[in-house]
């Protein structure tokens, strides 16, 4: 086990006693809903109280938050830690990985487990949970690629979705021709299969056809350098599979989830199926998306180019990153992540005569709050309350693990963020807490960063330094049926398309219609609809999962009911509609 703290601090590490008991007092609270001036007692990992005039046993430690933002943990929903891709792997771990998370305010991750073509999902959940489960300084999850198919990958999914395994999302690719991808008809598969399981169906959506055809015409002109990866795999080649996985899942009746969208085109065509199907879609963007640009890849110096190589690329407008915030502002997309999957230069050089060898990924998950903030809350694109949404709400009502994660509230983990919005500094390779020399966000200088962050309670950025200890995250099973995603029946925006055949299949016979009993069900027909957000900062209407049902009775002290009236009234709230104003000042 590595505990990371400075010498001088060994006598405060006491785990036990740090968990323990903490008061983060004069902050404002800020949820996707809402912020107030609120204090924070948390025992236990649990947060127990929000409000203020709190009665707090003695001995508690306190942290004096004035000035600060108490916002939820960032939840990361795409990261690569000790990933094995292209002849590679990727420099962060899962202990160098998370402690980058926790540095830059993000205190889950939910990480991929792919498995090699041919390999059984369970055998590879077991290799991602031995890799992880020892070394995570923060929470993490599981999505699952299915990255082949077969009906014995089906019967996995199913076993994955179950008590056992805790999973609710898998992860097709439409591109990697030969190692990961596969063909329509099989994505059709899946996805209808995660409709069954109720579980949430990711794409990568690039055209893999056209990529390894446009490649192989690219290197026989002699374009072997960084910059034939974005012209082998424009935006047009995106925005394609984009539409495609949308029309498939349309046929499956399933949501999706389209992660690392790159470019103006795709979320086009995002929205241009969201006109047409009931299903609810999302669309992730990267920090690395709205953070810098395709022009690196024309940088002279390989390894530069390389360092920025990741797919789908980053694109060569430059007025990608604006139009990818406001989609984000306008809720066009829903959610930001890193794709963090950084590799050594060493391992870039693998594609030094050919760019299509270059392993794909770079940074994210220590900078992507920080590099938001900077250009969307600075900005006044964005509120506190919509930053809160798509760093850290968004993902955890998707993948249900909302409200114990994503929240401020009492009952929820104690996973805080307290952020100074004045803290100024540059982000660089020289300071940063990945295990690589390489940052693409280098020299940047960001306002806002995290001053304090408390993992389950425990401070683990404590005033600026970093105190993390491997192994002190758990792995969070993530329930199917996220009443998020399958909970309400999502009205299209225009006049109402006439539904595929296949949602309400009917046999025909003879041209008449079906006899009693005929009829089969359209997947969403037992959907219950989506109970209204609570509309204050106690998470009461939903139920925790996984072993989460708490009781605010189980504090070793008691707050009498007058205490507790006093909350609201003293509070300054300013409420907003979950997900946040997305625009104007806060
Ligand atoms: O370039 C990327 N995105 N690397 C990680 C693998 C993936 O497709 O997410
Ligand atoms: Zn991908
Ligand atoms: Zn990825």
């Amino acid at each position: 086990m590595t505990i990371d703290v400075t010498p001088t601090s060994v006598s405060g590490i006491n785990i036990k006693s740090s968990q323990n008991r903490l008061l983060i007092k004069n902050g404002r609270v800020v949820n996707d809903d809402g912020m107030e001036d609120a204090d924070v007692y948390i025992e236990d990992g649990i947060i127990k109280q929000v409000g203020r005039n709190l009665i707090i046993p003695g001995g508690t430690r306190t942290i004096d938050a004035t000035g600060l933002l108490v916002m939820p943990g960032g939840i990361d929903p795409h990261t690569h830690f000790e990933l094995e891709m292209m002849g590679a792997k990727t420099a962060d771990d899962f202990y160098k990985g998370t402690r980058a998370a926790v540095a830059g305010g993000t205190t889950t991750v939910i990480d991929f487990v792919l498995p090699q073509k041919g390999q059984s999902l369970i055998e590879a959940y077991n290799n991602w949970r031995q890799k992880a489960d020892g070394k995570v300084c923060c929470d993490y999850s599981l999505h699952v690629g299915v990255t082949w198919w077969s009906p014995s990958v089906k019967k996995e999914m199913e076993q994955l979705t179950g008590e056992e395994y805790g999973i609710n999302s898998f992860k097709m690719f439409m591109a990697y021709k030969d190692t990961w991808m596969l063909n329509d008809y099989e994505l059709y598969q899946a996805i209808e299969t995660c409709a069954e399981l109720k579980a949430i169906p990711q794409v990568h959506a690039e055209n893999g056809h056209i990529i390894a055809r446009n490649t192989e015409k690219l290197l026989a002109k002699g374009i072997t350098g960084p910059e034939g990866h974005e012209m082998s795999r424009n935006e047009e080649v995106e925005a394609e599979a984009v539409n495609r996985a949308c029309v498939i899942a349309n046929q499956a009746n399933s949501p999706l989830y389209i992660v690392h969208m790159m470019s103006k085109s795709a979320v086009q065509a995002l929205q241009t199926a969201r006109q047409r199907q009931r299903q609810p879609l999302y669309g992730e963007t990267l920090a690395a998306t709205i953070g810098t640009d395709g022009s690196h890849y024309r940088n002279a110096c390989f390894r530069h180019a390389a360092a920025h190589v990741l797919s789908p690329p980053l694109r060569p407008d430059p007025d990608t990153p604006q139009a990818m915030l406001e989609a984000l502002a306008d809720d066009q997309l829903q959610l930001i992540g890193s794709d963090n999957c950084t590799f050594h230069e060493k391992d870039k050089e693998l594609g030094k005569d050919n760019f299509a060898k270059i392993p794909n990924g770079v940074n994210g998950v220590e900078d992507r709050m920080a590099i938001l903030w900077q250009k969307a809350v600075n900005t006044g694109i964005m509120d506190p309350c919509r930053f809160v949404s798509v760093t850290s709400a968004r993902a955890a009502r998707v993948f249900n693990l909302w409200p114990r994660k994503g929240r401020v509230a009492p009952l929820a983990d104690a996973d805080l963020v307290l952020w100074d919005s004045r803290l100024q500094r540059v982000i660089s390779a020289t300071t940063h807490r990945h295990a690589v020399d390489f940052n693409i966000f280098e020299g940047q200088n960001v306002v806002g960063s995290p001053q304090y962050v408390i993992v389950n309670g425990r401070v683990c950025l404590d005033d600026g330094d970093l105190r993390v200890v491997e192994g002190f995250g758990k792995f969070v099973k993530t329930p199917t049926n996220s009443p998020h995603v399958f909970g309400a029946p999502q009205p299209p925006l225009s006049p109402q398309p006439s539904p595929s055949p296949l949602h309400t299949p009917q046999r025909v016979t003879n041209g008449n219609t079906p006899s009693p009993g005929e009829e089969l069900k359209p997947a969403h027909a037992h959907r219950q609809p989506e109970p209204a957000p609570s509309g204050c900062s106690t998470p009461t209407g939903r139920k925790m999962r996984d072993g989460a049902q708490r009781d605010l009775q189980s504090s070793s002290f008691s707050i009498s009911k007058e205490v507790e009236g006093l909350d609201t009234k003293t509070s300054v709230r300013v409420r907003n509609p979950p997900g946040g104003k997305s625009s104007g000042l806060w």
